[in-house]
């Protein structure tokens, strides 16, 4: 008999619950013995639970975490504090831990996997990114031959949700904001989706595993989707690409290049087609090419599929660790983003007057910004709208061109800027 320590009953420990109990006998027969939740932490013990099971709760952590019948503690309160102490105390006593918490292993990984290595534990967190999407152990374990170049993905589902109605249903961000919030796609605080810092969390732990560096969301360039407008939806259309929030890390000469943002990305790109709550990661490296994964990023079901798949791993080889631990063992920095390349999406307002696009040309043409296209769209009373598509660039050219247009007395502003990504 394999004994869980539970640690929070929210949305995905309840799924968990469920698995367990409904794949009973399954989960058995893999396993080779039972799966038993001996106790499960909770903040208010009188809540009313949507379960049908007579559950054994505590509001004590110790009871749990210092059980020593417990062989695994799985950490599904969320947040740093106090889920951090309780998974490094867990790791202390010699339990093996499952997490979804990808805001602690991204920042916390390194001490974590110190603590577990030293245990002769396992930490295992195929939950923290991709809901029910398999990514973590394929990388670490099935894609261990290769050298990786790139991870490229749809890793927020509010996100995506909210750029997939823009797109669909021609509506402003604030609208759809208020209806993803209603349907419970977003949190009433909405920021650590809109604004990319949960996607950057996810990119940050991808990122580690698959370049085999640490690197802590903060090293990331992080832009989120308030700025995004039906209209630029509409111009990336024509132009034959969809917008998508984007997590992006690849290896340049030795150093690492990371960002999350808004970008276009071509409508025949296999990242393109991925909407609504779905996620999708592509992994490009030698020798497998390229392979992609796809799913459901968030939500009972899926990741609890992906805790569950956890424990039984860790069940199987409950006396046989086999340490797949910290998989970062060289230091690669990651590059700032002014240093990075890329090409741009740019919507500006000028002046509608002969000259205007020439001289807005050639303060690009000054800072090396090359133009591949440029649309001039219907202007209101003497206002023309330039849309240009440029090639690759500088970050640091792009912004020092984008200041001197802003300070040209004939731009009345610079409405939108956009990566554009994706080799189809
Ligand atoms: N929801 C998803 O779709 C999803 C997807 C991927 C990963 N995750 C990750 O999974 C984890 C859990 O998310 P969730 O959505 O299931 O969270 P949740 O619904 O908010 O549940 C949190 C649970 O933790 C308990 N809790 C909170 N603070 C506590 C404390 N100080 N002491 C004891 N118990 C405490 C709460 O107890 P009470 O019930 O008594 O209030 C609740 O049962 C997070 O790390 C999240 O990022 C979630």
């Amino acid at each position: 008999m394999i004994n869980i320590g539970l640690l929070g009953l929210g949305t995905v420990a309840t799924g968990v619950v469920e698995v367990l109990e409904k794949n009973q006998k399954n989960i058995e027969k893999k396993v080779g013995e039972a799966i038993k939740i001996k106790k499960i932490l909770v903040r208010d013990i009188n809540k009313k639970r949507n379960l049908p099971y007579n559950l054994p709760l505590t509001t004590k952590p110790e009871e749990i975490l210092e059980d020593s019948d417990i062989d695994i503690i799985v950490e599904l309160i969320g947040g740093e504090e106090p889920a951090l102490s309780y998974i490094k105390t867990a790791l202390t006593n010699g339990k093996h831990v499952v997490t979804a918490n990808k805001e602690i292993i991204s920042k916390h990984g390194k001490i974590l996997f110190g603590l577990a290595e030293k245990a002769g534990k396992n930490l295992l967190f195929e939950a923290s990114v991709g809901g029910g999407i398999p990514i973590i152990r394929p990388l670490k374990e099935c894609l261990a031959a290769n050298e990786i170049y790139e991870i490229m993905g749809i890793v927020n589902g509010t996100t995506n949700y909210i750029l997939t109605e823009m797109t669909e249903r021609k509506k402003e961000f604030g609208q759809v904001l208020k209806d993803a919030q209603r349907l419970g796609y977003a949190e009433s605080d909405p920021s650590a989706d809109i604004d990319g810092f949960d996607a950057a969390r996810k990119l940050a732990i991808l990122a580690s595993i698959g370049f085999n560096t640490r690197i802590n969301p903060a090293e990331i360039y992080t832009e989120g989707i308030r700025n995004i407008t039906s209209k630029d939806i509409l111009y990336a259309k024509e132009l034959g690409y969809v917008i998508k929030l984007l997590a992006v890390s690849r290896k340049r000469n030795g150093r690492i290049e990371a960002s999350v943002s808004p970008v276009f990305m071509p409508i025949k790109h296999p990242l393109a087609g991925v909407n609504d709550v779905y996620n999708a990661i592509m992994v490009t490296g030698y020798p497998v090419g390229r392979v992609m994964f796809f799913g459901r990023g968030a939500g009972k079901d899926p990741t609890s599929s992906a805790v569950v798949g956890d424990i039984i791993e860790i069940a199987r080889n409950k006396n046989n660790c086999k340490n797949v631990l910290c998989t970062c063992f060289v230091e690669k920095p990651v590059i700032n983003i002014g240093e990075t390349e890329s090409r741009f999406y740019l919507r500006l307002q000028v002046e509608d007057k002969p000259g205007v696009l020439a001289k807005i040309a050639g303060i690009f043409s000054n800072y090396n910004v090359s133009i591949h296209s440029v649309v001039q769209k219907s202007a209101e009373k003497a206002t023309a709208e330039l849309v240009l598509i440029t090639h690759m660039v500088k970050e640091k050219n792009m912004k020092l061109a984008l200041d001197e247009i802003l300070s040209y007395s004939q731009t009345l502003e610079v409405s939108n800027v956009i990566r554009v990504e994706g080799d189809v």
